[in-house]
């Protein structure tokens, strides 16, 4: 049945139709806000993130009241992101597994004083001397002059991952991208108990220079070299499969694919291949990207709910994203 029997634009005649017929739709509980939480600001200090207008780096204090004010939004769930003061940074990411250390601490505020889902960035690139996601070897068969260490690595990883459980993170997300450490954590993890504690790996994380700003946020840029040999090529696509299989078969709850926009096309190829609550990371440099944009008068405020509508349509369930705040405030 093609014209004049058929009109597309029926669908699309007012405001009422158009509802009804809609096919994706975005909801408060879809997304969890990324918090940064620096050590040495002190109760209602907040820093203005440079690259990233509208962002902050709080206090423990302040993240505290923050996540509260957006609970009262809707909020149903945070990702906490811990900046420690720089002279405790050392080659094994000590601050990172301190039970006193600024994720632990904004765990048991957040859980004592909301009811908020709480997440932990599991990674030690915030945490170490050299600013790398792992631990550092010399090794002149590489892109700098540097290995990072696979199988070292992951001992500190699941330290970390035990000591935001026992601080009461519901759910601890690796972002290191080192191999079987969704499977180091889960044995760590279940050894000492907590087997409901759950797992949302970043299964598919690749060398995104879209991060630039978070870097920059985060204070967690590598001090030499890069991340391409433990986070994927860009190009990859088939790679992102096997990725995502294997850290389900070492007990992952929940899939990422990081960064989302530039890569709709993974989110789709995951979301048709696998079960699991599918996460995506809005990262940095598409929120800063569109802000720009915005701040420019190149774009409309408009912008921002039709990026995330895409990254939804893509099949994403849960989506991270620093615009969750204006999210709350426009749904
Ligand atoms: C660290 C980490 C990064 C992000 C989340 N965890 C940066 C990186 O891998 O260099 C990116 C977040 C963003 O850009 O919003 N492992
Ligand atoms: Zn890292």
């Amino acid at each position: 049945m093609d014209f004049p029997n058929t009109r597309m634009r029926r669908y699309r005649k007012n405001s009422k139709i158009r509802d009804i017929v809609r096919e994706t739709k975005l909801n408060k509980e879809d997304f969890i806000y990324p918090i940064y939480v620096k050590e040495d600001l002190k109760d209602d200090e907040k820093e203005p993130i440079s690259t990233m207008p509208g962002e902050y780096r709080y206090s423990l204090n302040g993240a505290v009241e923050y996540a509260k004010s957006l609970e009262a939004k809707g909020l149903k769930s945070i990702i906490v992101f811990g900046l420690p003061n720089e002279d405790k940074k050392d080659e094994i990411a000590s601050p990172a597994f301190s039970p006193t250390g600024i994720v632990q601490k904004t765990v048991r505020k957040l859980k004592a004083e909301t009811n908020l889902v709480v997440i932990t960035d599991v990674c030690l690139c915030q945490y170490t001397s050299h600013g790398h996601c792992g631990l550092l070897k010399e090794n002149d068969d590489t892109d700098f002059g540097y290995e990072i260490l696979n199988d070292e690595s992951l001992e500190y990883l699941a330290k970390t991952a035990l000591s935001h459980a026992e601080a009461g993170a519901d759910i601890v997300a690796p972002s290191d991208m080192m191999d079987g450490r969704v499977e180091a954590i889960r044995r760590t993890l279940d050894e000492a108990g907590y087997y409901n504690t759950m797992i949302m790996s970043y299964s598919v994380k690749f060398a995104s220079s879209f991060y630039a700003p978070f870097r920059e946020a985060a204070c967690s840029a590598p001090s030499a070299g890069n991340r391409k040999s433990y986070q994927m090529d860009p190009a990859n696509a088939r790679e992102a499969i096997r990725e995502a299989e294997l850290d389900i078969i070492e007990g992952t709850d929940f899939l990422m694919v990081k960064p989302a926009l530039p890569y709709l096309d993974i989110i789709k190829a995951v979301k048709d291949e696998f079960n699991l609550p599918l996460v995506t990371y809005n990262v940095s440099g598409e929120y800063s990207m569109i802000m720009a944009g915005i701040e420019n008068g190149y774009l409309r405020e408009d912008s921002i709910m039709e990026s995330l509508l895409s990254i939804k349509r893509a099949g994403a369930d849960l989506i991270i994203s620093n615009f969750t705040p204006y999210v709350l405030d426009h749904l």
